[in-house]
């Protein structure tokens, strides 16, 4: 891909609420245990907010700890972009709101939404901005308070998700061969029906299973599970199949992949599909869940803080969703 200005990642942060909820933590009229919701998903436990931790909240506590990763200030913020399907409000943005809480002099902010694959529309989204140098510093996030949306007395659904939040500056590249290097986006809103979430009627920001729930179905989110495992499957063996092809990369070229973190049976499904060494896959979702659009963000600044990736390290990311939509990139650290 041509490109007039390369764009290289400065900085990664990310923010989780402190309370995490175990499998066990459930209430047992929600008739699951942490056998069933282990063996089938992968997960034990998820990071669920408390009063006052909103998904701009946990965004802007992100947002600042990727600045301070980057060694920037508010004010050299050119743009943020927020990736969320629950931002604390339909008016403003989640950006905006993050905007108000750096301080940012008066630049542009806006949210996006393309589900679980918002991060990575986000960040391509964002990059075009400094490849053609109208911006110079953008800060993408990913946040997301899923327990707003997720119908607690729903056992197929509910376990699945967490709240969270996970952020990235991107700028300019000044060293040859570090950066992005390849990206696609895709939809198809002919299968939007198997992720819907109708949005009206939201419970408010920080609200927990122990709260009555509202019982129009339509207010929470609603999948085909068995689909979306299918369709999941499919698209992370194309998208590392088609990133390959297109950059001419063999495995041994991708130090780590990071896949929506979605469920460990779907991604070690695909990988039992795929000539590739899952010790180069970073999956930390055991601890956090599904935190859609929040997912990819928040595993990049664990593997950079744990020191699974580092710079130099060339990075497949995989994301899809609700739309459907889905996405994949490559980046040299
Ligand atoms: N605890 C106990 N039993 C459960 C639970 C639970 N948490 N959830 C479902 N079951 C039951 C079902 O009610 C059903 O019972 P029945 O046979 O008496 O009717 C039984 O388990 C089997 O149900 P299935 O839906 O066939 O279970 P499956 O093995 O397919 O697992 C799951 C369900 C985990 C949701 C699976 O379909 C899946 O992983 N789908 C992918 C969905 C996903 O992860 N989406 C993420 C959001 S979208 C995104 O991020 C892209």
């Amino acid at each position: 891909m041509s490109t007039s200005h390369g764009v290289i990642l400065l900085g990664t942060g990310s923010s989780l609420p402190e309370r995490s909820v175990r499998n066990g933590d459930f209430p047992a009229s929600l008739d699951t245990s942490d056998e069933w919701i282990r063996t089938r998903t992968g997960i034990r436990e998820r990071h669920i907010s408390a009063a006052g931790e909103t998904s701009a909240s946990l965004g802007l506590v992100a947002a600042r700890r990727a600045l301070e990763s980057a060694q920037l200030d508010p004010a050299d913020v050119d743009m943020i972009v927020c990736a969320t399907v629950t931002s604390d409000m339909m008016v403003p943005a989640n950006a905006c709101v993050i905007q108000a809480g750096l301080g940012c002099r008066p630049i542009p902010a806006f949210d996006l939404n393309a589900a679980c694959t918002g991060f990575l529309y986000a960040l391509t989204v964002a990059a075009q901005f400094v490849r053609t140098g109208t911006c110079r510093r953008i800060l993408v996030v990913g946040a997301e308070t899923l327990s707003r949306v997720v119908d607690f007395s729903d056992r197929t659904t509910c376990v699945l998700f967490g709240d969270g939040a996970g952020a990235v500056v991107i700028g300019p590249a000044e060293a040859d061969g570090r950066g992005e290097h390849w990206f696609r986006l895709y939809a198809d809103g002919r299968r939007a029906d198997l992720i819907r979430l109708n949005g009206t009627r939201l419970r408010p920001p920080a609200s927990c299973p122990a709260e009555p729930r509202i019982t129009d179905e339509f207010d929470f989110l609603r999948m085909n599970g068995r689909e979306v495992f299918k369709f999941a499957v499919r698209t992370i063996i194309e998208l590392i199949d088609e990133s390959l092809l297109e950059c001419k990369l063999s495995p041994s070229d991708i130090d780590l992949i990071i896949p929506h973190q979605v469920n460990q049976r779907i991604i070690d499904a695909a990988f039992a599909d795929l000539n590739f060494p899952t010790d180069k896959l970073m999956v930390n979702l055991e601890r956090n869940g599904n935190t859609s659009a929040a997912s990819i963000p928040i595993a990049l600044d664990e593997a950079m803080r744990t020191g699974r990736a580092a710079p130099g390290d060339r990075v497949l990311l995989i994301a899809f969703g609700g739309g459907l939509t889905w996405a994949g990139g490559v980046w040299t650290l």
